[in-house]
């Protein structure tokens, strides 16, 4: 499904390839973090290519809300309770950071509109997570204050508000990045990037388009590829988007509800036309039995508080949570400083993924800002552990519940559905898509977990650490480097 920022906002072209050696920085990956990464590194005289495996904003960046705000629902508080406090305040002072030169990079664009960010409670639970969260913002410094709902046109049980945040147009942010790079001699160009060795004082990367090497590589692929020690940290979420045409008004302010319903509303202007954009719905990749309810569930919330609402877009897109909630912008485990990734934005990449670009380029550089060193040395926490263990006993029941799904043989489904089934001894996935049918293996080759089907995206997605792939087993995103092994076709 395409996002609203895809069908209406500016797509970037990618460049020729040129040369594939003597790079100073091998970025992969053009989203936010990659192209803000290259832009910094290429303003301070690094050269630099950013290698991308699909398109420009092809995964999150392309299809996020793009809420531009340090008031982030209740995560403060969740970031206080799980993490060291010398960490969340380096979380605090690089996002005010990333803010500021994000805005400062796109001041000569239309990409941003500044607008107040409000958290909001549905219930009494929520009210006091609010309460929680008010303390945690007094003590890291941020003049979050109470109220902000005043243009919802629904009750809430409260809400805090933090002033002069901002609401950013994605595609128009990232063709304002890759001109900048452009401008400054960096490139972009498609490959999709399989391993990176670290080779004497540099870096080597194979790719489906050859070989490229470098003085440093920078994973900016959302979950780290390849994904060597690090998927196992992170926990994959998908949530649903959609953007609405209604007559009645609309919300004055971004807002965000911290209790169920899960709710993130913002506006986007598009034509001259001021659209309601509502997400919500957030789930472990891979394990919900049919995500279309949560599309339909979704529409049925905006119609009632916006009842001549008509759907215009609908969209998804996934991000990355840490144990202790987070960003993790570190070297990656082995690599002598040479393979450097930035990852775990909980739904917040657009600040944290500009504090990583300038935290990543810095230490490349040489001068990494003090808030960035005590974020990327934080241990961990035993609450962070413990919400660790309970992660990979998550995977563990998720696999167990899709090998009860193999147990039968295959067959074809209806139009637009997938099941799992097998074939001998082996697990095999089957989906019928524009009167195709095609199976697949049902093992991700990143670690071998099964995947699902996912009826909304019509997608095979791996119930352990998110990879997703197309129907025909062609890699979407995720740490798995590789395509599901296509079986057979017909039809
Ligand atoms: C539904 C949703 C709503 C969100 N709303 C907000 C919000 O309101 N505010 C906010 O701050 N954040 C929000 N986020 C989070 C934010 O969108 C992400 O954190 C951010 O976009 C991540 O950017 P990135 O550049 O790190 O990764 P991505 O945008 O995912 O970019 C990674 C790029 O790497 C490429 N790639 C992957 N593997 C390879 C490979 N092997 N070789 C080459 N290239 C590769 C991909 O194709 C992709 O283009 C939201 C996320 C979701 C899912
Ligand atoms: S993403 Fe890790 S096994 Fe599939």
């Amino acid at each position: 499904m395409t996002s609203l920022w895809h069908a209406t906002g500016p797509s970037v072209q990618l460049d020729a390839p040129g040369r594939r050696d003597s790079f100073d920085v091998v970025v992969v990956g053009a989203g936010i973090t990659g192209l803000t990464t290259a832009v910094l590194l290429a303003r301070g005289g690094a050269h630099v290519v950013v290698l991308e495996a699909r398109e420009v904003g092809a995964a999150a960046t392309g299809s996020t809300t793009a809420k531009l705000s340090v008031l982030q629902g209740d995560r403060l508080h969740r970031i206080l309770e799980l993490a060291r406090r010398d960490a969340a305040r380096a979380f605090v002072e690089g996002s005010i950071e990333g803010m500021r030169q994000l805005r400062a990079l796109l001041a000569d664009t239309d990409a941003v509109q500044s607008r107040p960010a409000v958290s909001y409670a549905n219930g009494e639970e929520g009210a006091e997570s609010l309460e929680r969260e008010l303390l945690a913002a007094a003590e890291l410094g941020l003049p979050v204050e109470r109220g902000g709902a005043e243009s919802l046109p629904f009750e809430t049980a409260g809400a805090i508000q933090l002033a002069d945040q901002a609401q950013l147009e994605p595609m128009a942010m990232l063709a304002a990045l890759a001109a900048e790079l452009r401008a400054h001699g960096g490139t972009i160009v498609r490959a999709s990037v399989r391993t990176v060795r670290v080779v004497g004082r540099g870096v080597e990367l194979d790719t489906d388009a050859g070989a490229w090497s470098g003085g440093v590589a920078v994973l900016a692929t959302g979950a780290p590829v390849p994904a060597r020690g690090t998927a196992s940290m992170l926990t994959a979420h998908r949530s649903y988007a959609a953007a609405y045409r209604t007559s009645s008004p609309l919300p004055a302010v971004m807002a965000l509800s911290v209790d169920a319903p899960s709710r993130s509303l913002r506006t986007a202007t598009v034509g001259g036309e001021e659209l309601l954009v509502a997400g919500g719905r957030g789930h472990a990749v891979g394990r919900h039995s049919d995500p279309r309810r949560l599309v339909a569930e979704l529409d049925d919330w905006v119609r009632a508080h916006w009842p001549d609402a008509q759907r215009t877009h609908v969209w998804s897109a996934q991000d990355y949570r840490t144990p202790d909630r987070l960003p993790w912008i570190s070297a990656r485990p082995g690599s002598r400083g040479r393979v450097l990734l930035a990852t775990g934005f909980d739904k917040w990449g657009m600040s944290s993924g500009a504090m990583a670009a300038i935290a990543l380029s810095a230490r490349i550089g040489g001068e990494e800002p003090s808030w960035a060193r005590t974020l990327r040395r934080r241990g961990t926490t035993p609450r962070a552990a413990g919400r660790l263990a309970g992660g990979v006993a998550a995977t563990a029941r998720a696999d167990a519940v899709a090998f009860a799904r193999t147990l039968r043989p295959a067959k074809a489904p209806a139009e637009g559905e997938g099941v799992l089934g097998r074939v001998g001894l082996r697990a095999v996935g089957t989906s019928t898509v524009d009167g195709q049918t095609r199976q697949v293996s049902a093992r991700c080759p990143h670690v071998g977990a099964l995947v699902q089907w996912n009826a909304q995206e019509r997608s095979w997605d791996c119930t352990a650490h998110g990879s997703r792939f197309a129907a025909d087993g062609s890699r979407l995103e995720g740490p798995a480097a590789c395509p599901l092994q296509e079986l057979r076709r017909a039809g």
